[in-house]
């Protein structure tokens, strides 16, 4: 069967039901996939999506004392109350480990909503691309490589790390091929850093995400540092996956 790659630059550029049948990867590098990377590889035991600040309240009032964590952002900045924001590197094996983090943030954690109806939901971001294409390559079917953008807005981050996903992907799997434009779009973006993981690649990544949509809102914000961080190129194996029957996101079997 052959296995058509999907690039959707916007996650309301598909209906959830396109996706059924397919395995998901959603994408959000500034900052939410990045965070939930590095929380799974820091110890958590897992971490729990929501849509809302209230729903994000109500899920961590309900856990037993001393087992979750509140993280999150609203306009780029922790949420009031929350004991942790949305910047990578407060994710540490001292603060996560064996802890279920209920997460709540602007663009990232809603496309993961709308990827529901996906046979499998997987977690990316340059900090893992090499195992989640490992992963994909492993799979059958259509592939949808989830841009969650920025405010509605297509952005730059989201649009190389799927283009660079959708790249390997193509060279990995004879039955793979991008099915559209879009897709194709994508990939010609990645090319634009340079194909090799080398110092030329990482400093156009790095440039890319800095004039990125996202990144000026966290220069913005005084969170440029995350930027740095999250352009960093396959720094952990793990593959998170949204469990969709219990609502939670674990290391990927
Ligand atoms: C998001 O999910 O909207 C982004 O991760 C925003 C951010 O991190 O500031």
């Amino acid at each position: 069967m052959t296995r058509p790659i999907h690039v959707h630059l916007l996650p309301a550029l598909f209906e959830p039901a396109d996706l059924r049948g397919g395995v998901a990867v959603v994408i959000d590098v500034l900052r939410a996939t990045s965070t939930i990377v590095h929380a799974l590889a820091a110890g958590a035991q897992a971490v729990i999506p929501c849509g809302e600040i209230e729903e994000a309240r109500r899920i961590a009032s309900q856990a037993p004392a001393g087992t979750v964590l509140l993280g999150g952002e609203r306009k780029g900045l922790r949420i009031p109350g929350f004991d942790l924001g949305n910047s990578p590197d407060e994710y540490t094996s001292h603060v996560v480990a064996r802890k279920k983090i209920v997460m709540t943030t602007t663009n990232g954690t809603r496309a993961l909503l709308r990827a529901r109806e996906a046979r499998r939901v997987l977690i990316g971001a340059l900090s893992n691309e090499s195992a989640v294409v490992e992963q994909l390559a492993a799979e059958t079917g259509p592939v949808h490589l989830v841009c969650a953008g920025t405010d509605g807005k297509i952005t730059l981050e989201d649009t190389l790390c799927g283009g660079g996903i959708a790249h390997w992907l193509d060279l990995a799997a004879a039955d793979a091929f991008p099915a559209d434009d879009a897709t194709r779009l994508a990939m010609i973006l990645f090319d634009s850093c340079g194909r090799d993981y080398d110092r030329v690649h990482e400093e156009r990544v790095l440039a890319t995400l800095r004039q990125s949509l996202g990144g000026k809102n966290l220069i913005e914000c005084g969170l440029g540092a995350d930027i740095v961080t999250c352009a960093e190129q396959d720094k952990f194996a793990v593959v998170p996956e949204l469990f969709v029957h219990d609502w939670e996101i674990r290391a990927a079997r």
